[in-house]
């Protein structure tokens, strides 16, 4: 029988597992069988760990947070991948997978990950290898596509967080500094603040200082606003690299355990002294239920993948292009970061709200 195989590889996300039952039943009613191999790409070598996936398997996970084949983002296929870089797997490891291809008769694998995830499925592709790609990130910053599936879902969880912040903040008049995931991009910063009312949204693309952020503080406490609202995602830029370890020494480690949030807490409370408080979301928003946005675009991403391989353009990742779901290849996607743009119009709209970025005076 005509047979395709599934994977999810990487961080997981809100949605994941939409996109699997999504393809399970596209593939199905195409007549193809559908396989999940286990934790990402190390299923598919040394020992080879699969599972078949049907309707009944894949019944009543489509609003299940994580993901049921599980996920691995370090191991053998993690190379040292990142944004630019090319992955470079040894032979005797493609030798393998290629092995794992033909042992179950393969028609097409489909692999859901982020960058470095889908920067291995180019290198399958290159290697000859039937397989398509589905974008998965939270941080919502892969090119070629308009949204990826679970960033609805992290923006709702920071929305949800600061809606709470807020009523805490007022009544003890302090400084809440909400640090969201992020870390090329300040997508979940800047839609959640602006969803749940931030005061000042610091995120990696704009250049911000302590000064227009106190002067904000300032500014409100006077008008008689004693309570401030901060949102700053993980990778934001200190203003004053003297201030942590050399930012740029950072690990990645470091940035993951986050950080960031204190630092600016801490330097609030010593040139102000308000009270400030942290509260590092961090993987709180990628757990739980999918929104249901992130189901639909998920689903529709886990079908078109299903088509993407009946019509035998491998190499190709699914990617949302409002309001059609598409395909391009994956090599436009793994190779540049999607950030927020200054000037976008999102960006002014908070400004126009009195939201500052720290970056200018009000
Ligand atoms: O890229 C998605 C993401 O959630 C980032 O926002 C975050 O920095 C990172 O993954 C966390 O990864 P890990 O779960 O490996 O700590």
């Amino acid at each position: 029988a005509k047979r395709i195989g599934i994977l999810t590889s990487g961080g997981d996300c809100p949605g994941l597992n939409a996109v699997i039952r999504g393809a399970v039943k596209t593939a199905n009613r195409l007549g193809f069988d559908t396989i999940g191999f286990l934790k990402g790409y190390e299923g598919l070598v040394d020992p080879v760990q699969y599972v078949p996936l049907n309707d009944e398997n894949t019944r009543g996970i489509l609003g299940r947070g994580g993901t049921i084949l599980g996920s691995t983002n370090k191991g053998r296929f993690a190379a040292t991948v990142g944004i630019n870089d090319r992955v470079e797997l040894c032979p005797q490891l493609m030798k393998k997978v290629k092995g794992t291809f033909d042992q179950l008769s393969l028609s097409g694998l489909i692999c859901i990950g982020g960058d470095g995830s889908l920067a291995v499925a180019q290198q399958f592709h290159e290697y000859g290898l039937p397989v398509v790609g589905v974008p998965k990130t939270i941080d919502n910053d892969l090119s070629a596509t308009a949204f990826t599936f679970g960033f609805d879902s992290a923006v709702e969880c920071g929305t949800e967080a600061l809606d709470r912040l807020q009523t805490t903040a007022a009544s003890h008049e302090r400084i809440m500094v909400m640090e969201v995931m992020g870390r090329h991009a300040g997508w979940i910063a800047l839609h959640s603040g602006i969803g749940g009312g931030a005061d000042v949204i610091l995120i990696p693309e704009i250049q911000w200082n302590f000064d227009i952020v106190c002067e904000k503080i300032l500014e409100r406490y006077k008008a008689g606003k004693k309570f401030t609202l901060i949102v700053v995602a993980e990778g934001a830029h200190l203003p004053d690299k003297g201030m942590v370890t050399q930012e740029s020494e950072k690990s990645d480690r470091q940035t993951r355990l986050g950080g960031i949030g204190q630092i600016i807490a801490a330097e609030i409370e010593r040139r102000l002294h308000f009270e400030a408080r942290t509260v590092v979301l961090g993987h709180l928003q990628r757990g739980g239920a999918p929104t249901t946005f992130d189901r639909v675009l998920a689903t529709q991403f886990g079908a078109h993948a299903v088509r993407t391989i009946v019509e035998r353009r491998f190499g190709h990742m699914v990617c949302y292009s409002p309001p059609n779901i598409e395909s391009v290849p994956i090599l436009e996607a793994v190779h540049q970061l999607r950030t927020v743009h200054p000037d976008s119009s999102a960006v002014q709209a908070a400004q126009a709200m009195g939201i500052s970025f720290g970056n200018c005076a009000l």
